[in-house]
């Protein structure tokens, strides 16, 4: 093989590593590059920081500042460093699901720890890749929120086909829009609508019966009634 033949099908091979690498984990490289400035020592594991991964991600301030006033930043990252432990998924709103009815509505009015329940229930208790999630099938799953006897704060796990996964909370169904991180111990997916549980906002009222008497429409823009419990 001459010179310049070498020389292409080394360019060829780096290449294929570097678009492999880019390929593999965009998001990975992506939160752990301020790490990567400093050098650490080799045996040192990778600090995943998922709140980084979201201000990265340029779209999810919102949720960002919900997990810094509830603290949950911290209390979830401890659970992400335990590289021993079950990890940890978080579902993260995108700044645009948090303008949408009803969360816009039901969300002006919660109190602190309320919040600090609204964004348990934005993660599970376990390490889940996309890959996992797409197994859900109608699966009825505890959140970080559910009390230790499992009871309450619920979402409902579909994969629907074409890339769809559907998480069903009691007054919304959110999609995943895409992976803003994936690591060993936790992983972030954005979700386009806030999830919602019955047990801070109770139940959304039943649809208006087709039949309904030919009254006028509601035309205010209020918040949809919650049933007493
Ligand atoms: C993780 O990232 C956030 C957001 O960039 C930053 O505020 C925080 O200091 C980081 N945590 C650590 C321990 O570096
Ligand atoms: C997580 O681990 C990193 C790196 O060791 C550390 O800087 C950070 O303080 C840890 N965060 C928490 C909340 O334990
Ligand atoms: C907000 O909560 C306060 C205290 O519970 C209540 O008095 C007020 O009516 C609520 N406002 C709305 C818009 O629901
Ligand atoms: C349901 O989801 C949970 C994650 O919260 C997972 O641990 C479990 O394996 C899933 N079950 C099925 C049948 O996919
Ligand atoms: C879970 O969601 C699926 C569709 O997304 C629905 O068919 C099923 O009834 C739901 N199950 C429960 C228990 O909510």
């Amino acid at each position: 093989m001459d010179r310049f033949s070498f020389f292409k099908l080394s360019m060829f091979l780096a290449l294929a590593i570097v678009s492999r690498q880019a390929g593999a984990a965009p998001k990975a490289s992506l939160a752990t590059f301020s790490e990567a400035a400093a050098p650490a020592p080799a045996s040192e594991p990778l600090f995943e920081n998922f709140t980084q991964s979201l201000v990265y991600g340029g779209e999810y301030s919102t949720f960002i500042q919900l997990l810094v006033d509830t603290k949950l930043d911290v209390t979830l990252q401890t659970i992400a460093n335990d590289t021993e432990g079950p990890g940890l998924t978080i579902f993260a709103p995108t700044d645009a699901a948090f303008e949408l009815k009803p969360a816009s509505s039901l969300l002006q009015n919660i109190t602190e720890s309320q919040k600090t329940t609204l964004i348990e229930y934005h993660a599970l208790s376990k390490y889940q890749a996309f890959k996992d999630l797409q197994n859900s099938k109608n699966n009825v799953t505890s959140t970080y929120a559910t009390d230790q006897n499992g009871g309450g704060y619920k979402l409902n796990l579909t994969f629907t086909g074409h890339g769809r996964l559907e998480i069903k909370s009691d007054w919304t169904t959110a999609l995943i829009s895409t992976t803003v991180y994936t690591g060993n111990s936790v992983s972030v997916f954005a979700i386009d609508q806030v999830l919602l549980p019955r047990e801070i906002f109770g139940l959304p009222a039943p649809p208006p019966s087709p039949k309904a008497p030919a009254s006028p429409p509601p035309t205010s823009s209020s918040p949809p009634k919650i049933p007493e419990t």
